[in-house]
């Protein structure tokens, strides 16, 4: 018999137990997986539909059931699928964890930013941290996601809306900048557009504070092997050293916050 040494990335199909419509385009998927000490916030799995298989931030990391969960906005056929037609008692085939999360451990004063849904690999650090300080940020009031879900943690939680239907009128990097004036945070760590990514890592070098920002790129393989998800010039692959990185590896990809590679390989600017 072949030994295959990729038996573990087989996908492993389970079946939704919950799902919650977070907006009018976000839903959040949990299933049964085992959760052992090796999950961390920030990492991703490969989900199946099983037509075609995309990258997602875990967003629910429940050690003590066992479940884990995703929340998936509503871009294209994939996503536009997850939402409108799988529900409960549905299956999907689900592999991973990968790649790097959020490293906190050694920090005081945690402030988090999550833009859109980059609040989805936030999330789970309400539940693994009680230092952190969220902005939940959102275009407008009805796209704010987890609300009931932040309302019940014991972290403080800045809303911050483009528009100003709900919280601070405005965009999250302006909520930052406002916060780091007036409060010493050891680090910010972030996840939403990439345009908002740059100008934290920009605020973080202009306070003088340490950061983690977790990245996107397109994926294939999820495990590294594509090269697909490969950034300039440092050739970091955002699905094994990443998604998370630190400031010492950002200061390193010059192709952050410029430009990124579609499915093809082409360069697509920011
Ligand atoms: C590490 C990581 C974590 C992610 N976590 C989440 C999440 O928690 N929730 C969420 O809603 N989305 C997440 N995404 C983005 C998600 O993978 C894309 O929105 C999804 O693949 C879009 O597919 P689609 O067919 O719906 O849309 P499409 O029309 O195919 O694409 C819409 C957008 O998604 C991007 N995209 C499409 N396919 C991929 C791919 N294979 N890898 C990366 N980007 C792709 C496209 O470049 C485009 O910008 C994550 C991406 C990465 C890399
Ligand atoms: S997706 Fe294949 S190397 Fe990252």
């Amino acid at each position: 018999m072949i030994n295959n040494v990729y038996d573990d990335e087989v996908p492993e199909v389970v079946t939704i137990k919950e799902t919650i419509i977070e907006t009018p385009t976000v839903k959040t998927f949990i299933f049964p997986y085992k959760i052992t000490e090796d999950i961390h916030p920030g990492q991703f799995v490969m989900v199946w539909d099983f037509n075609n298989e995309k990258p997602m931030t875990i967003s629910v990391i429940d050690k003590q059931n066992n479940l884990m969960g995703i929340t998936v906005r509503k871009a294209g056929p994939f996503t536009n699928n997850l939402y409108d037609n799988v529900d409960v008692g549905d299956k999907l085939g689900i592999r991973g964890p990968y790649g790097h999360g959020y490293n906190l451990k050694k920090y005081e004063k945690i402030l988090a930013i999550g833009g859109g849904s980059g609040i989805a690999s936030l999330a789970p650090l309400t539940s693994f941290y009680d230092n952190v300080e969220l902005i939940s940020a959102a275009s407008t009031e009805e796209e704010l996601v987890f609300v009931e879900r932040f309302r019940n943690s014991n972290i403080k939680v800045h809303e911050c809306t483009d528009d100003g239907t709900k919280g601070f009128k405005g965009f999250s990097t302006q909520l930052t900048e406002q916060l780091l004036k007036t409060s010493h945070y050891d680090i910010i760590v972030g996840c939403g557009p990439e345009i908002m990514s740059y100008k934290l890592y920009e605020l973080s070098i202009k306070y003088n504070t340490d950061c983690q920002l977790a990245l996107d790129r397109y994926m294939k393989c999820g495990i590294g092997i594509c090269g697909q998800c490969c950034m300039d010039d440092a050739g970091y692959r955002v699905c094994v050293e990443g998604p998370v990185f630190d400031k010492e590896q950002l200061k390193q990809l010059s192709e952050f916050g410029k430009y990124r590679r579609d499915a093809s390989g082409s360069i697509v600017k920011y």
